[in-house]
């Protein structure tokens, strides 16, 4: 695992573009995609570029159960705000979250088959979670429907009008379906991930309760982290 330090999230965010890019020339093809705020300045500056992405294909990571595409906060509707409808992709795929679960699991599984991800973009919840797998997340799950847990459901409130909007559930690529993408950059920025970014960096092998260290064993890691996040490794 190798980490960048960087002063700032502008930084970070620079870096994660410098290396998708870098990947894009070299003919990555699949291109693994996260919501959350953190990756919003990467998307900027694909968006900003005259990055092509005409021809490559993007998986996202999940999706919250029971929102449509088409809602504010679904994480469909977010990334073609921030990054489709300015950098267009061949194919999207994003979980359907008003999909039935047998059926979803299957389909997204299937397009995970069929395009396999070179280029993995991830952020990381408090308690370690990566996507939506939440702490006790077996370590071989693939696609799989997650209860959020409260820690969640608080930090993600502030983009619903009230807690009581926040879904309950997702679909979520699980861990396994992660460590498969080629190349994983796992971004963290402030000084609420600290604590997570030391539980990963420290980690010396992987354990349920920290669902982000399953990385340890991941043979092409990069985590960026800005000065905020690195302060409890420095
Ligand atoms: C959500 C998403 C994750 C994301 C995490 C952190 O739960 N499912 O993919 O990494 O939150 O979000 P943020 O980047 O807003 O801190």
């Amino acid at each position: 695992m190798e980490i960048l330090y960087t002063q700032t999230r502008e930084e970070g965010s620079q870096k994660a573009y410098e290396l998708i890019r870098e990947a894009l020339d070299n003919g990555a093809k699949v291109f693994g995609l996260a919501t959350g705020s953190t990756p919003e300045g990467l998307y900027k500056k694909l968006v900003e570029s005259d990055v092509d992405f005409s021809e490559a294909v993007s998986v996202n990571l999940d999706e919250y159960v029971g929102l449509p595409g088409t809602h504010e906060q679904s994480y469909r509707y977010f990334m073609e705000q921030n990054l489709f409808n300015h950098k267009p992709f061949k194919e999207s795929y994003v979980p359907n979250g008003m999909n039935e679960e047998k059926a979803e699991i299957e389909h997204y599984e299937a397009i995970l088959e069929k395009y396999p991800v070179d280029v993995q973009i991830l952020g990381i919840g408090h308690n370690g979670h990566i996507a939506f797998n939440e702490p006790g997340t077996p370590l071989n799950s693939l696609t799989h429907k997650v209860e959020l847990t409260q820690s969640t459901i608080n930090a993600n409130k502030r983009f619903f009008e009230k807690e009581e909007d926040v879904p309950r559930q997702a679909y979520s690529m699980g861990l396994a379906s992660i460590m498969k993408a080629k190349k994983i950059i796992l971004l963290a920025f402030g000084e609420d991930k600290a604590q997570a970014i030391k539980d990963l960096v420290t980690a010396t092998e992987p354990t349920e309760d920290i669902p982000s260290t399953v990385l340890v064993n991941h043979p092409d890691v990069i985590v960026i982290v800005d000065e905020a996040a690195a302060s409890l490794i420095k």
